[in-house]
């Protein structure tokens, strides 16, 4: 849930600031980008120098760096921007009240005003201060606004008072972080197969028929999906791709007929199918033991059809499940697209044309024209596979909604 995302953690001037240190180790544990911003107060609790250290990124507190011969200014719109996630923690009484009101009198602040992201805030503060209608009106403030609280826990607290004040723990932080991440995520729950790659049918022991598939597009989408929460199955052909995502399971085949009996097993479970895999339409009919010797004259092959995966899914699928396929077109590219989408089944045909611009095959790019089997088309211009990849889920989702 954290891999690869940008966190801005705000810490603001109480005695649970020295624990942000090991949420911040926590957070480049979990594979996120994380960069520090400290209200004023919050430096006589934690070093900068710690955080910075931690977090292998410069830690802010002012508006511009006084120390630098040019006075650098730090852009607070720009990092408010900059962040997929923010987390106040720990967050005092009076920082409280001020995001409460919209105040802006310190850097911290003014990064707040200026994300758009989700916030997550963890209060700490002396029990009677917690309990005070003030702080009280001031907590579903921030919650009104789409924050989420993480709730001070019971304990003893810095005044040597025991009761509620005391900030979350930081794996506490973290998991209740993760979990609403993953309630928020719009594929959670599905279930989805998706093949990619090319399929190679062996000729003799160190020959095959393949073709130049990739496997890109069809790895981006299952990042993507599982990016989206989806728990994802990836039926992989001969591809150089690999993936680390902890929501991809990875099943590697060669031949056409591995595929379909992989994919054919994985749809059984699967709430969507996306089979974008670049199948090898033919195979010999008969693999050589032995490498075939050249015999001085020409050398026939004789090829038998392969089963069709797409097809065969369309034709088993159930009212609730969504098959989607590929088209991979050089002529007459639209009117093919839908005659697959009728003979196949589908319930979408991704259009895309090889040619040697920067669409298709092996390219980081693609541009590809949506199909719905009502007829609704939509084009998606050229663009990074990685980023088409979250455009076609977006349009899945508009059409069968996930929850
Ligand atoms: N497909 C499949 N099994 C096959 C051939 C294709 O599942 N044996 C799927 C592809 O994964 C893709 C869609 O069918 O989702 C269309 O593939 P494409 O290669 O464009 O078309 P073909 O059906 O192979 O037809 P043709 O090669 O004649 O264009």
């Amino acid at each position: 849930m954290f891999s690869g995302k940008k966190v801005l953690l705000g810490v603001t001037g109480g005695i649970a600031a020295y624990k942000t240190t090991y949420l911040v180790r926590l957070l480049i544990k979990a594979g996120a980008e994380v960069r520090v911003v400290l209200s004023p107060a919050a430096r006589d609790f934690v070093s900068p120098l710690s955080l910075a250290t931690l977090s292998k990124n410069p830690v802010y507190w002012e508006y511009y760096d006084k120390d630098s011969e040019n006075g650098l200014w730090h852009n607070h719109v720009e990092l408010g921007l900059w962040a997929d996630l923010m987390i106040l923690a720990p967050l005092t009484a009076n920082s409280m009240a001020k995001i409460a009101h919209g105040q802006s009198d310190n850097f911290l602040m003014a990064v707040y005003l200026s994300a758009k992201c989700p916030v997550f805030f963890a209060p700490a503060m002396d029990l009677d201060m917690y309990k005070h209608p003030a702080t009280k009106a001031n907590m579903e403030s921030l919650q009104s606004f789409g924050h989420y609280l993480i709730p001070a826990e019971s304990g003893e607290l810095a005044s040597g008072l025991e009761g509620k004040g005391r900030m979350a723990e930081p794996e506490t932080i973290m998991a209740k972080i993760e979990a609403q991440l993953k309630e928020n995520a719009p594929l959670n729950g599905k279930r989805i197969l998706i093949n990619a790659g090319p399929t190679y049918e062996p000729i003799d022991p160190v020959r095959f028929i393949g073709n130049r598939s990739s496997g890109k597009m069809g790895m981006a989408l299952a990042e993507a999906a599982a990016n989206y929460g989806a728990s994802v199955h990836l039926v992989l052909g001969p591809s150089a791709l690999d993936t680390q995502n902890p929501n991809i399971k990875v099943e590697r085949v060669e031949t056409t007929r591995e595929m379909f009996e992989a994919s054919r097993a994985a749809f059984e479970h699967a709430d969507w199918a996306i089979l974008s895999a670049a199948v090898s339409d033919y195979r010999p009919k008969e693999t050589a033991n032995q490498k075939i010797k050249k015999s001085g004259s020409s050398l026939s092959l004789d090829l038998v059809e392969n089963p069709d995966i797409l097809k065969h899914l369309g034709g088993m699928k159930t009212e609730e499940q969504v098959v989607v396929g590929f088209a991979l077109e050089t002529e007459n590219a639209e009117a093919n697209a839908l005659k697959k989408l009728d003979t196949k089944n589908c319930d979408w045909i991704v259009l895309n044309q090889a040619d040697d611009s920067a669409r298709g095959f092996g390219h980081d790019t693609n541009e590809v024209l949506l199909i719905k089997r009502s007829g609704e088309k939509e084009k998606l211009e050229l663009k990074p596979k990685k980023q088409l990849a979250y455009e076609i889920l977006d349009r899945l989702l508009k059409h069968h909604s996930a929850k």
